[in-house]
């Protein structure tokens, strides 16, 4: 007989979408207006609006935050023989996507605090070949830019940001997404704008907007059906796109939303043992999309006893990301498969003792008191 294990009473997942702006109106209007594909006003307003907040001149559109750092790559026309500088702590698809454009990724640890790219490792990771730094902010910390900017000028390198994580979030000030050549955006069901699933890309060159809206297409060129160059169908819909500009119309309120999570965890962490919390580094706004946590020896459980204690207790968590360094996909084991393989420690670290609390727009100062006394009481 199989035993039936009980439901914990309460469920707190790691994060649900909140659509409660004009979503429902603009996407049934979109419906009614009979527009349902990649054509129609709402991806115009979407791309409008989204570079608007950013800053920048131009948004292009497209159908996920993958296909967003793929156009960026072939539209500043990173291809083979060349070399893109990533963090080695990120998800994978800041690799797959340098190697599905045909050049190498090569590996850059992080900073132990931001989590993001170090740009003290930068420079030794430069070579003749090196043609861009990808700057992926992380969980919701801006990179540090300026430095990154500096280098990647004096050697002639373009710049692009994932802000994938980080809408809204500033750095000195501005948006992340006016730091670059090309910024991704992902806008995925678990981001703080989403269309479900969409993605874009903002930059302020009107040369690399015309190639990221002719490689989105096709490559459709001026003559129908005559193509010059190899394109993609990565156009995102009219549909998607109207729940985006909703969305967007509400950036302020979700970003403090999350914000204020943040500092409830923070108050109800700080005094336990072991828990290393997130932080917002000078001249930093830090919009905390996934709340992070690192476990130290002191805290006396490790990353997966806590996530399963956590489980059984009805709340969800997720690992953080292992660094690419440790991806089977990239050990180099044959020909065809990459060697990203070698040593990056603070990477190693997060990847081995990270994970994130639940940390949706719509998760309630109770719940988050629920939360934070499970993992006091696992503490040991
Ligand atoms: C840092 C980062 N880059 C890129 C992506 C890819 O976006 P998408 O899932 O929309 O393809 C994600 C998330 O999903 C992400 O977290």
């Amino acid at each position: 007989m199989h035993q039936v294990l009980e439901k914990p009473k309460r469920q707190v997942p790691v994060c649900a979408p909140v659509l409660d702006g004009r979503e429902r109106e603009y996407l049934l209007d979109a419906f009614d207006s009979g527009w349902i594909s990649s054509g129609g006003p709402y991806v115009d307003r979407f791309e409008q609006a989204w570079a608007a907040h950013c800053g920048v001149e131009h948004g292009v559109a497209c159908c996920n935050g993958t296909a967003a750092i793929h156009l960026a790559l072939k539209a500043l026309n990173i291809g083979p023989g060349d070399e893109v500088l990533i963090p080695a702590f990120s998800l994978i698809v800041s690799a797959s996507m340098v190697h599905l454009a045909g050049a190498r990724p090569v590996l850059v640890d992080v900073r132990p605090d931001t989590w993001c790219i170090d740009p003290r490792r930068i420079r030794e990771k430069i070579t003749s070949r090196t043609r861009a730094i990808l700057a992926v902010h992380m969980y919701g910390h801006p990179c540090d830019m300026t430095p990154i900017q500096t280098m990647a000028r004096k050697h002639g390198l373009s710049v692009i940001e994932d802000a994938a994580e980080a809408h809204g979030a500033r750095y000195q000030g501005k948006p992340v997404g006016s730091f670059s050549d090309a910024a991704c955006f992902s806008f995925y069901g678990n981001k703080i704008i989403t269309c479900g699933e969409g993605g874009m890309v903002v930059t302020d060159r009107a040369d690399v907007a015309e190639r990221l809206r002719l490689l989105r297409n096709q490559a459709f060129g001026s003559v129908r059906f005559v193509h010059e160059e190899v394109g993609f169908n990565y156009r995102l819909t009219n549909l998607q796109a109207a729940i985006g500009l909703a969305q967007v119309e509400l950036i302020e309120q979700k970003t403090e939303r999350k914000r204020r999570i943040a500092a409830r965890y923070d108050e109800l962490l700080k005094d336990v043992e072991g828990v290393r919390r997130p932080v917002e580094t000078p001249g930093c706004r830090n919009v905390y999309w996934m709340y992070g946590i690192v476990l130290e020896d002191a805290f006396g459980r490790t990353k997966e006893e806590v996530m399963a204690a956590l489980a059984e207790r009805g709340v969800e968590t997720r690992s953080f990301f292992i660094p690419m360094n440790q991806q089977p996909v990239f050990d180099g084991r044959d020909p065809h498969r990459l060697d990203l393989r070698g040593r990056y420690p603070v990477s190693e670290e997060l990847g081995a003792r990270g994970l994130y609390l639940p940390s949706g727009e719509g998760l309630t100062a109770e719940k988050q008191a629920y939360v934070v006394e499970q993992i006091k009481g696992l503490s040991v």
